[in-house]
Protein backbone atom coordinates (compact mmCIF):
# COMPACT_ATOMS: atom_id res chain seq x y z
CA UNK A 1 0.00 0.00 0.00
CA UNK A 2 1.38 3.51 -0.71
CA UNK A 3 0.95 5.71 2.28
CA UNK A 4 1.46 9.06 0.23
CA UNK A 5 -0.11 9.40 -3.05
CA UNK A 6 -1.99 12.73 -4.93
CA UNK A 7 -5.44 13.12 -4.74
CA UNK A 8 -7.26 16.22 -6.94
CA UNK A 9 -4.04 17.63 -7.02
CA UNK A 10 -2.64 17.68 -3.38
CA UNK A 11 -0.73 15.00 -1.85
CA UNK A 12 -2.43 13.24 1.01
CA UNK A 13 -1.98 10.76 3.41
CA UNK A 14 -4.29 7.64 2.36
CA UNK A 15 -7.59 10.19 1.83
CA UNK A 16 -6.31 13.09 3.86
CA UNK A 17 -4.79 16.12 2.24
CA UNK A 18 -1.63 17.00 3.97
CA UNK A 19 -2.32 20.43 3.38
CA UNK A 20 -5.60 20.28 5.82
CA UNK A 21 -3.15 18.48 8.64
CA UNK A 22 -0.38 21.13 8.49
CA UNK A 23 -2.89 23.88 8.55
CA UNK A 24 -4.35 22.67 11.84
CA UNK A 25 -1.08 21.69 13.32
CA UNK A 26 1.35 23.32 12.36
CA UNK A 27 4.80 22.91 10.35
CA UNK A 28 7.02 21.01 10.31
CA UNK A 29 4.97 18.11 11.36
CA UNK A 30 5.43 14.49 10.72
CA UNK A 31 2.26 12.54 9.05
CA UNK A 32 2.08 8.33 9.59
CA UNK A 33 -0.30 6.30 7.64
CA UNK A 34 -1.50 3.41 10.18
CA UNK A 35 -2.86 1.36 6.92
CA UNK A 36 0.87 1.49 5.78
CA UNK A 37 2.23 -0.19 8.91
CA UNK A 38 -0.16 -2.77 8.93
CA UNK A 39 -0.07 -3.65 5.84
CA UNK A 40 3.92 -4.00 5.93
CA UNK A 41 3.69 -6.21 8.97
CA UNK A 42 0.79 -8.17 7.24
CA UNK A 43 3.21 -8.47 4.39
CA UNK A 44 5.73 -10.83 6.40
CA UNK A 45 2.93 -12.47 8.28
CA UNK A 46 1.29 -13.65 5.35
CA UNK A 47 4.93 -14.67 3.72
CA UNK A 48 5.61 -16.49 7.33
CA UNK A 49 1.85 -17.95 7.24
CA UNK A 50 3.58 -21.98 6.80
CA UNK A 51 5.29 -21.24 9.84
CA UNK A 52 4.07 -18.36 12.38
CA UNK A 53 7.13 -16.16 13.63
CA UNK A 54 6.88 -13.46 16.10
CA UNK A 55 7.49 -10.15 15.09
CA UNK A 56 8.83 -7.87 17.42
CA UNK A 57 8.71 -4.02 16.04
CA UNK A 58 11.97 -2.49 17.23
CA UNK A 59 10.41 0.49 18.61
CA UNK A 60 13.08 2.13 18.32
CA UNK A 61 12.63 3.24 14.45
CA UNK A 62 9.40 5.23 16.28
CA UNK A 63 8.17 5.09 19.71
CA UNK A 64 5.23 6.84 19.72
CA UNK A 65 2.85 5.00 21.60
CA UNK A 66 0.19 5.39 19.32
CA UNK A 67 2.16 3.51 16.62
CA UNK A 68 3.52 0.91 18.39
CA UNK A 69 -0.20 0.11 19.51
CA UNK A 70 -1.56 0.36 15.69
CA UNK A 71 1.17 -2.42 14.82
CA UNK A 72 0.63 -4.50 18.49
CA UNK A 73 -3.07 -4.30 17.30
CA UNK A 74 -2.57 -6.32 14.49
CA UNK A 75 -0.01 -8.88 16.22
CA UNK A 76 3.60 -7.58 16.97
CA UNK A 77 5.48 -7.72 19.61
CA UNK A 78 8.26 -5.07 20.83
CA UNK A 79 12.22 -4.95 20.25
CA UNK A 80 12.96 -3.27 22.74
CA UNK A 81 16.95 -1.33 24.21
CA UNK A 82 15.81 0.19 27.11
CA UNK A 83 14.05 0.52 30.23
CA UNK A 84 12.41 3.51 28.59
CA UNK A 85 11.36 1.54 25.57
CA UNK A 86 9.77 -1.81 27.67
CA UNK A 87 7.89 1.45 29.77
CA UNK A 88 6.45 2.69 26.42
CA UNK A 89 5.68 -0.85 25.05
CA UNK A 90 4.02 -1.66 28.02
CA UNK A 91 2.31 1.49 27.59
CA UNK A 92 0.79 1.32 23.98
CA UNK A 93 -0.49 -2.13 25.16
CA UNK A 94 2.28 -4.58 24.24
CA UNK A 95 1.93 -7.92 26.08
CA UNK A 96 5.62 -8.60 28.53
CA UNK A 97 5.20 -11.66 26.99
CA UNK A 98 5.96 -10.68 23.56
CA UNK A 99 8.91 -8.07 24.36
CA UNK A 100 12.73 -8.39 24.10
CA UNK A 101 15.18 -6.87 25.44
CA UNK A 102 18.22 -5.94 23.51
CA UNK A 103 21.16 -3.21 23.85
CA UNK A 104 24.46 -3.47 24.96
CA UNK A 105 24.08 -1.24 28.53
CA UNK A 106 20.97 -3.19 30.31
CA UNK A 107 21.42 -1.41 33.77
CA UNK A 108 20.48 -3.47 36.87
CA UNK A 109 17.30 -0.89 37.41
CA UNK A 110 16.37 -1.93 33.64
CA UNK A 111 17.02 -5.60 34.22
CA UNK A 112 14.69 -5.13 37.59
CA UNK A 113 12.40 -3.53 35.70
CA UNK A 114 12.13 -6.36 32.69
CA UNK A 115 12.27 -9.56 35.34
CA UNK A 116 9.73 -7.25 36.57
CA UNK A 117 7.12 -6.88 34.05
CA UNK A 118 7.85 -10.72 32.59
CA UNK A 119 9.17 -10.17 29.55
CA UNK A 120 9.90 -12.57 26.85
CA UNK A 121 13.21 -12.87 26.68
CA UNK A 122 16.95 -10.97 27.72
CA UNK A 123 19.19 -10.79 24.28
CA UNK A 124 22.48 -10.60 26.27
CA UNK A 125 25.37 -9.36 24.69
CA UNK A 126 28.52 -9.70 26.99
CA UNK A 127 29.48 -11.35 29.89
CA UNK A 128 29.51 -8.80 32.91
CA UNK A 129 25.85 -8.31 31.42
CA UNK A 130 25.30 -12.23 31.65
CA UNK A 131 26.74 -11.81 35.07
CA UNK A 132 24.74 -8.86 36.26
CA UNK A 133 20.91 -10.28 34.77
CA UNK A 134 22.04 -13.73 37.01
CA UNK A 135 22.48 -11.33 39.99
CA UNK A 136 19.57 -9.04 39.62
CA UNK A 137 17.51 -12.70 38.82
CA UNK A 138 18.35 -14.34 41.98
CA UNK A 139 17.62 -11.18 44.04
CA UNK A 140 14.32 -10.86 42.53
CA UNK A 141 14.21 -14.92 43.26
CA UNK A 142 13.23 -15.86 39.21
CA UNK A 143 14.61 -16.64 36.23
CA UNK A 144 15.92 -14.92 33.23
CA UNK A 145 15.11 -16.15 29.94
CA UNK A 146 18.29 -15.09 27.89
CA UNK A 147 19.62 -15.33 24.54
CA UNK A 148 22.44 -14.55 23.87
CA UNK A 149 23.87 -11.98 20.92
CA UNK A 150 26.30 -13.61 18.46
CA UNK A 151 28.15 -11.53 15.99
CA UNK A 152 28.63 -13.40 13.23
CA UNK A 153 30.85 -11.32 11.66
CA UNK A 154 28.96 -10.93 7.94
CA UNK A 155 28.98 -7.55 6.40
CA UNK A 156 25.21 -6.41 5.63
CA UNK A 157 26.91 -4.35 2.87
CA UNK A 158 24.89 -0.98 4.19
CA UNK A 159 26.62 2.32 5.25
CA UNK A 160 29.05 1.76 8.05
CA UNK A 161 27.16 3.58 10.47
CA UNK A 162 24.42 1.58 10.79
CA UNK A 163 26.12 -2.16 10.33
CA UNK A 164 26.16 -4.53 13.29
CA UNK A 165 27.53 -7.55 12.29
CA UNK A 166 31.10 -7.32 11.37
CA UNK A 167 33.46 -8.58 14.17
CA UNK A 168 35.02 -5.00 14.91
CA UNK A 169 31.34 -3.92 15.36
CA UNK A 170 30.78 -3.06 19.27
CA UNK A 171 28.24 -5.55 19.63
CA UNK A 172 27.32 -9.05 20.28
CA UNK A 173 29.70 -12.10 21.69
CA UNK A 174 32.19 -12.87 19.36
CA UNK A 175 30.80 -16.47 17.36
CA UNK A 176 33.71 -18.10 18.57
CA UNK A 177 33.40 -17.54 22.40
CA UNK A 178 29.89 -18.54 22.08
CA UNK A 179 29.85 -22.41 23.18
CA UNK A 180 31.42 -21.27 26.27
CA UNK A 181 29.16 -18.70 27.23
CA UNK A 182 26.03 -20.96 26.50
CA UNK A 183 27.66 -23.67 28.82
CA UNK A 184 28.87 -20.21 31.49
CA UNK A 185 24.88 -19.32 31.26
CA UNK A 186 23.41 -22.78 31.65
CA UNK A 187 24.93 -22.91 34.94
CA UNK A 188 24.79 -19.78 36.43
CA UNK A 189 22.22 -19.43 39.02
CA UNK A 190 18.87 -17.34 37.94
CA UNK A 191 19.66 -17.65 34.09
CA UNK A 192 17.76 -19.71 31.24
CA UNK A 193 19.43 -20.06 28.14
CA UNK A 194 16.43 -20.21 25.80
CA UNK A 195 17.96 -18.57 22.55
CA UNK A 196 20.13 -17.48 19.67
CA UNK A 197 20.12 -14.05 18.73
CA UNK A 198 21.54 -12.05 16.15
CA UNK A 199 21.14 -8.70 13.99
CA UNK A 200 23.37 -7.58 11.35
CA UNK A 201 23.02 -4.23 10.26
CA UNK A 202 19.88 -1.28 8.79
CA UNK A 203 18.48 -1.17 5.70
CA UNK A 204 19.73 -4.33 4.06
CA UNK A 205 18.54 -4.77 0.67
CA UNK A 206 19.99 -7.74 -0.70
CA UNK A 207 19.58 -11.13 0.89
CA UNK A 208 23.41 -12.58 0.60
CA UNK A 209 23.77 -10.99 3.99
CA UNK A 210 21.20 -12.37 5.82
CA UNK A 211 21.05 -15.98 4.46
CA UNK A 212 25.49 -16.00 5.47
CA UNK A 213 24.58 -14.94 8.64
CA UNK A 214 21.53 -16.71 9.03
CA UNK A 215 23.25 -20.17 8.14
CA UNK A 216 26.41 -19.29 10.77
CA UNK A 217 24.01 -18.56 13.30
CA UNK A 218 21.51 -21.87 13.00
CA UNK A 219 25.15 -23.83 12.59
CA UNK A 220 25.59 -22.77 16.43
CA UNK A 221 21.80 -23.29 17.22
CA UNK A 222 22.50 -26.99 16.37
CA UNK A 223 25.74 -26.84 18.30
CA UNK A 224 24.65 -25.78 21.31
CA UNK A 225 21.47 -27.98 21.25
CA UNK A 226 23.49 -30.76 20.65
CA UNK A 227 25.83 -29.84 23.79
CA UNK A 228 22.61 -30.81 25.59
CA UNK A 229 21.37 -27.16 26.02
CA UNK A 230 17.60 -26.99 25.11
CA UNK A 231 17.61 -23.72 23.18
CA UNK A 232 13.95 -22.90 21.22
CA UNK A 233 14.05 -19.26 20.35
CA UNK A 234 15.78 -18.30 17.14
CA UNK A 235 15.62 -14.37 16.88
CA UNK A 236 17.04 -13.39 13.67
CA UNK A 237 16.93 -9.53 14.13
CA UNK A 238 15.59 -7.27 12.09
CA UNK A 239 17.73 -4.88 9.08
CA UNK A 240 14.98 -5.14 6.44
CA UNK A 241 15.80 -2.25 3.90
CA UNK A 242 12.74 -0.22 2.75
CA UNK A 243 12.74 2.08 -0.50
CA UNK A 244 14.27 5.48 -0.26
CA UNK A 245 15.03 6.05 -3.61
CA UNK A 246 15.71 3.38 -6.32
CA UNK A 247 16.49 0.49 -3.84
CA UNK A 248 14.85 -2.66 -4.28
CA UNK A 249 14.12 -3.93 -1.22
CA UNK A 250 13.78 -7.56 -0.62
CA UNK A 251 9.81 -8.83 -1.22
CA UNK A 252 8.75 -10.43 2.13
CA UNK A 253 8.27 -13.77 0.04
CA UNK A 254 11.71 -13.99 -1.19
CA UNK A 255 12.67 -13.78 2.07
CA UNK A 256 10.64 -15.83 3.84
CA UNK A 257 11.48 -18.39 1.17
CA UNK A 258 14.95 -18.02 2.08
CA UNK A 259 14.30 -18.37 5.55
CA UNK A 260 11.97 -21.57 5.70
CA UNK A 261 14.42 -23.58 3.77
CA UNK A 262 17.29 -22.60 6.55
CA UNK A 263 14.95 -23.88 8.94
CA UNK A 264 13.20 -26.58 7.76
CA UNK A 265 13.08 -29.27 10.12
CA UNK A 266 14.21 -27.36 12.92
CA UNK A 267 12.14 -27.09 15.90
CA UNK A 268 12.34 -23.55 16.95
CA UNK A 269 10.32 -20.33 17.58
CA UNK A 270 10.94 -17.74 14.75
CA UNK A 271 11.82 -13.93 15.92
CA UNK A 272 12.38 -11.37 14.03
CA UNK A 273 12.55 -7.58 14.70
CA UNK A 274 12.44 -5.20 12.21
CA UNK A 275 12.21 -1.46 12.82
CA UNK A 276 12.37 0.68 9.69
CA UNK A 277 10.25 -1.75 7.53
CA UNK A 278 7.25 -1.82 9.15
CA UNK A 279 7.31 2.33 9.80
CA UNK A 280 9.57 4.30 7.36
CA UNK A 281 7.52 4.56 4.12
CA UNK A 282 4.61 5.04 6.19
CA UNK A 283 5.18 8.01 7.35
CA UNK A 284 6.22 11.51 5.79
CA UNK A 285 7.59 14.45 7.32
CA UNK A 286 5.87 18.25 5.86
CA UNK A 287 7.75 20.95 5.99
CA UNK A 288 7.07 24.47 4.87
CA UNK A 289 9.12 27.00 2.87
CA UNK A 290 10.29 30.11 4.75
CA UNK A 291 12.79 32.03 2.02
CA UNK A 292 13.73 30.94 -1.46
CA UNK A 293 17.23 32.25 -1.52
CA UNK A 294 20.07 32.85 -4.43
CA UNK A 295 23.46 32.86 -3.61
CA UNK A 296 27.02 31.43 -4.59
CA UNK A 297 25.27 30.92 -8.14
CA UNK A 298 23.17 28.32 -6.30
CA UNK A 299 19.68 28.47 -5.34
CA UNK A 300 18.32 27.74 -2.12
CA UNK A 301 14.79 26.32 -0.73
CA UNK A 302 15.44 27.18 3.21
CA UNK A 303 12.40 25.38 5.05
CA UNK A 304 10.88 25.22 8.97
CA UNK A 305 12.19 21.68 9.20
CA UNK A 306 16.39 20.51 9.73
CA UNK A 307 18.30 17.90 11.15
CA UNK A 308 16.75 19.18 14.28
CA UNK A 309 13.87 17.38 13.11
CA UNK A 310 14.79 14.77 10.33
CA UNK A 311 18.89 14.18 10.83
CA UNK A 312 19.24 11.19 8.87
CA UNK A 313 20.63 13.58 5.61
CA UNK A 314 23.03 15.01 7.66
CA UNK A 315 24.40 11.75 9.59
CA UNK A 316 24.16 9.16 7.25
CA UNK A 317 24.26 11.32 4.02
CA UNK A 318 20.53 9.69 3.55
CA UNK A 319 18.39 10.40 0.53
CA UNK A 320 14.45 11.55 1.61
CA UNK A 321 12.46 11.78 -1.64
CA UNK A 322 10.85 15.82 -1.73
CA UNK A 323 7.25 16.54 -3.22
CA UNK A 324 5.70 19.76 -2.84
CA UNK A 325 1.90 19.34 -1.35
CA UNK A 326 0.50 21.05 -4.37
CA UNK A 327 0.85 18.06 -7.42
CA UNK A 328 2.63 20.60 -9.93
CA UNK A 329 1.32 20.31 -13.27
CA UNK A 330 2.64 17.89 -15.70
CA UNK A 331 4.39 20.71 -17.94
CA UNK A 332 5.66 22.27 -14.71
CA UNK A 333 8.69 24.03 -15.17
CA UNK A 334 11.29 22.50 -12.71
CA UNK A 335 14.20 24.19 -11.42
CA UNK A 336 17.66 22.43 -9.55
CA UNK A 337 17.22 23.94 -6.12
CA UNK A 338 19.03 22.86 -3.23
CA UNK A 339 16.80 22.19 -0.20
CA UNK A 340 18.18 23.26 3.26
CA UNK A 341 16.81 23.52 7.02
CA UNK A 342 16.81 26.92 9.58
CA UNK A 343 19.89 25.00 11.60
CA UNK A 344 22.91 26.80 11.72
CA UNK A 345 25.17 24.03 10.54
CA UNK A 346 26.52 23.91 7.08
CA UNK A 347 25.56 20.24 7.57
CA UNK A 348 21.60 21.20 7.74
CA UNK A 349 21.14 19.79 4.42
CA UNK A 350 18.29 17.65 2.87
CA UNK A 351 19.92 17.72 -1.10
CA UNK A 352 20.98 19.29 -4.17
CA UNK A 353 19.94 19.67 -7.41
CA UNK A 354 16.27 18.42 -6.67
CA UNK A 355 14.29 19.13 -9.28
CA UNK A 356 11.25 21.30 -8.13
CA UNK A 357 8.98 23.80 -9.08
CA UNK A 358 9.90 27.77 -8.03
CA UNK A 359 8.32 26.93 -4.62
CA UNK A 360 8.34 30.32 -2.40
CA UNK A 361 7.56 31.46 1.22
CA UNK A 362 4.88 29.65 2.54
CA UNK A 363 4.77 26.72 -0.06
CA UNK A 364 4.20 23.38 1.42
CA UNK A 365 6.56 20.11 0.33
CA UNK A 366 6.96 16.53 2.03
CA UNK A 367 10.05 14.20 2.75
CA UNK A 368 8.98 11.01 1.89
CA UNK A 369 9.88 7.78 3.75
CA UNK A 370 10.80 9.50 6.91
CA UNK A 371 8.26 7.11 9.44
CA UNK A 372 11.25 5.52 10.74
CA UNK A 373 14.38 7.12 12.68
CA UNK A 374 12.92 10.27 12.60
CA UNK A 375 10.63 11.81 15.18
CA UNK A 376 12.78 10.32 17.63
CA UNK A 377 15.96 11.43 16.76
CA UNK A 378 14.94 15.10 16.59
CA UNK A 379 16.36 17.48 18.93
CA UNK A 380 15.68 20.72 20.21
CA UNK A 381 19.02 21.94 18.70
CA UNK A 382 18.80 25.61 17.72
CA UNK A 383 15.11 26.07 19.69
CA UNK A 384 12.90 25.58 17.16
CA UNK A 385 9.10 24.36 17.47
CA UNK A 386 9.45 20.71 17.47
CA UNK A 387 6.96 18.78 14.81
CA UNK A 388 4.24 17.42 15.71
CA UNK A 389 3.04 14.13 14.93
CA UNK A 390 0.05 12.72 13.11
CA UNK A 391 -1.55 9.43 13.01
CA UNK A 392 -4.04 8.77 9.91
CA UNK A 393 -6.36 5.85 9.21
CA UNK A 394 -8.64 6.04 6.27
CA UNK A 395 -10.34 9.52 6.85
CA UNK A 396 -9.69 9.77 10.44
CA UNK A 397 -6.63 11.49 11.55
CA UNK A 398 -5.39 12.33 15.10
CA UNK A 399 -2.74 14.17 17.03
CA UNK A 400 -0.31 12.01 18.37
CA UNK A 401 2.26 14.03 19.94
CA UNK A 402 1.77 17.96 19.64
CA UNK A 403 4.10 20.12 18.38
CA UNK A 404 6.45 21.88 21.71
CA UNK A 405 6.97 25.47 21.83
CA UNK A 406 10.77 26.99 22.78
CA UNK A 407 8.95 28.55 25.88
CA UNK A 408 8.08 24.36 27.05
CA UNK A 409 11.67 23.22 25.97
CA UNK A 410 12.84 24.98 28.54
CA UNK A 411 10.35 25.15 31.12
CA UNK A 412 12.18 22.71 33.07
CA UNK A 413 15.49 24.32 32.86
CA UNK A 414 16.73 25.98 36.32
CA UNK A 415 18.91 29.35 37.30
CA UNK A 416 20.72 27.91 40.43
CA UNK A 417 20.37 30.71 43.23
CA UNK A 418 23.93 32.19 43.10
CA UNK A 419 22.90 33.84 39.79
CA UNK A 420 19.17 34.67 40.81
CA UNK A 421 20.66 37.65 42.37
CA UNK A 422 22.97 38.87 39.62
CA UNK A 423 21.73 41.73 37.53
CA UNK A 424 21.79 40.97 33.98
N1 LIG B 1 17.41 -5.12 16.31
C1 LIG B 1 18.54 -4.55 16.75
C2 LIG B 1 19.34 -5.27 17.73
C3 LIG B 1 18.93 -3.29 16.26
O1 LIG B 1 20.06 -2.75 16.68
C4 LIG B 1 18.12 -2.62 15.31
C5 LIG B 1 18.49 -1.30 14.80
C6 LIG B 1 16.94 -3.26 14.90
C7 LIG B 1 16.61 -4.51 15.41
C8 LIG B 1 16.02 -2.63 13.91
O2 LIG B 1 16.64 -2.42 12.68
P1 LIG B 1 15.77 -2.00 11.41
O3 LIG B 1 14.84 -3.14 11.10
O4 LIG B 1 15.02 -0.79 11.74
O5 LIG B 1 16.77 -1.79 10.34
N2 LIG B 1 19.23 5.46 12.85
C9 LIG B 1 19.64 4.62 11.74
C10 LIG B 1 19.31 3.18 11.96
C11 LIG B 1 19.87 2.60 13.26
C12 LIG B 1 19.48 1.15 13.49
C13 LIG B 1 19.85 0.71 14.85
N3 LIG B 1 19.50 -0.63 15.17
C14 LIG B 1 19.03 5.19 10.47
O6 LIG B 1 18.33 6.20 10.52
O7 LIG B 1 19.25 4.65 9.37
Amino acid sequence: MKAFTYRAGQLACETVPLATIAAEVGSPCYVYSAGAMRAQLQAYQDAFAARPALFCYAVKANSNIAVIRTLAAAGAGADTVSGGEIERALAAGVPPQKIVFAGIAKSAEEIRFALGSGILQFNVESVPELLRISAVAQELGTTAPVALRINPDVDAATHSKISTGRKEDKFGIPYADAPALYGMAASLPGIEPVGLHLHIGSQITTIEPFAKAYRRGIDLFNEIRGAGIPLRRLDLGGGFGVRYRSETPIPAAAFAAMVLELVAGLDVQLVFEPGRAFVAEAGALVSSVIYRKESGGRRFLVLDAGMNVLIRPALYDAYHEVLPLAEPEADAHLEPMDVVGPICESSDIFGRDRYLPLLDSGDRVAFLSAGAYGAVMASDYNSRWSAAEVLVDGDRWAVIKPGRAPGAQFADEAIPPWLEAVRT
